[in-house]
């Protein structure tokens, strides 16, 4: 995977989601979820090609305590309202379960 260097983007206040931005932050979440977001663990959901805004909704719920799960909770626990945008912009143009389907 490519470790592109858009990291220069961070000054400043970011708007928009960045999927690129979002693969550089995502490798603690492969352990778990796969390095392609299609984790093999049944335990572990899939996050490749799922909708941007579920994934963005299912992050933030586990910071306002609406979806409970000590893994997440703690895996979130550091990253901002903008590393949630761009991790889930990232995980959704992956190609998942639910590509085939669009
Ligand atoms: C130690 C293992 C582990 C790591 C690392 C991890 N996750 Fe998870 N993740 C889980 C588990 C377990 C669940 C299911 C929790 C539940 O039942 O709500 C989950 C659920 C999710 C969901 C909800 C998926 C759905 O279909 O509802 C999202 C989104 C997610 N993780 C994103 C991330 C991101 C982004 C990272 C990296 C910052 C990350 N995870 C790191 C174990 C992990």
């Amino acid at each position: 995977m490519l470790v592109a260097t858009s990291l220069s983007v961070s000054s400043g206040a970011l708007l928009a989601q960045d999927a690129k931005r979002g693969a550089e932050i995502s490798k603690p979440c492969a352990a778990c979820h796969g390095d392609d977001g299609n984790s093999i663990a049944p335990t572990f959901p899939r996050l490749a090609g799922q909708h941007e805004d579920y994934l963005l909704h299912s992050l933030r719920s586990y910071r306002n305590g609406g979806r409970k799960n000590a893994i997440m909770t703690a895996q979130i626990a550091n990253l901002s309202d903008q590393d949630f945008r761009d991790l889930s912009s990232h995980y959704a143009r992956l190609k998942g379960q639910l590509s085939t389907m669009r």
